[in-house]
């Protein structure tokens, strides 16, 4: 793979990740840039025993339709009627991007270690958690690096099994996130931060 060249220092970047929900389809990053971004993030994100248990699926377009195709019609099952205006209005606001990338960690890597060392057992899945969670991060500003806007969303476990079969995924692949991105329309809510200081204690 090119060098992926930075265009942020690492803090700045990282705070300058936000959660952007006003997103559109204008593509003004190459699919092909997001997905060596993507795929570098994959590769150097670190993972318990260097396991390596994360497994990305990234929808461009017409793919992502069918995504938000799938969470809309799960949801018109289960929300009640007079309720589901909202949740159209959510659903168009997360699939106005031009992508969404797809967080699955390998079930069968993790019972393979557990096998393997079983004193450690019940961590895996800890693990396994955080280490995607981690590479969620790092997709994140890696998009937001590039000029994107990307949401994190949880429509698992709801989805799992229509987006196992739509995308004919290995049954181990289990669903933990999706981010949907596209080119930033609309400014970030302002946040709050409680006092650093008392979130941290530092001896020496
Ligand atoms: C583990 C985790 C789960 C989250 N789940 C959701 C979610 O399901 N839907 C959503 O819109 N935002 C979700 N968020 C986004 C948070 O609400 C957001 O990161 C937080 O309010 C801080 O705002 P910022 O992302 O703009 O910095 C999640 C964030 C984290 C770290």
């Amino acid at each position: 793979m090119s060098e992926v060249q930075s265009k942020q220092d690492f803090l700045s970047a990282i705070a300058a990740r936000r959660s952007i929900y006003g997103i559109s389809k204008e593509r003004i990053v190459s699919e092909e840039r997001i997905e060596e971004v993507i795929a570098y993030a994959v590769k150097h994100t670190p993972s318990s025993f260097n396991s390596q248990t994360a497994r990305v699926v990234v929808l461009f377009g017409e793919q992502q339709d069918k995504l938000w195709n799938i969470v809309t019609e799960t949801l018109r099952a289960i929300v009640p009627a007079d309720q589901f205006e909202a949740t159209q209005s959510r659903m168009n606001t997360l699939s106005a991007g031009y992508g969404t990338v797809l967080f699955f960690e390998d079930q069968d890597v993790i019972k393979g270690l557990q096998e393997q060392f079983s004193s450690y057992k019940d961590n895996f899945p800890i693990w396994s958690n955080q280490s995607n969670g981690m590479l969620q991060l790092v997709i994140w500003t890696a998009l937001e690096q590039e000029g994107l806007g990307a949401s994190l969303q949880h429509y698992n476990p709801l989805i799992d099994a229509e987006v196992t079969k739509e995308w004919n995924l290995p049954a181990s692949w289990q669903l933990v996130a999706q981010m949907p991105f596209g080119k930033p329309v609309a400014d970030p809510s302002v946040k709050e931060f409680q006092p650093v200081d008392a979130r941290i204690k530092v001896f020496k």
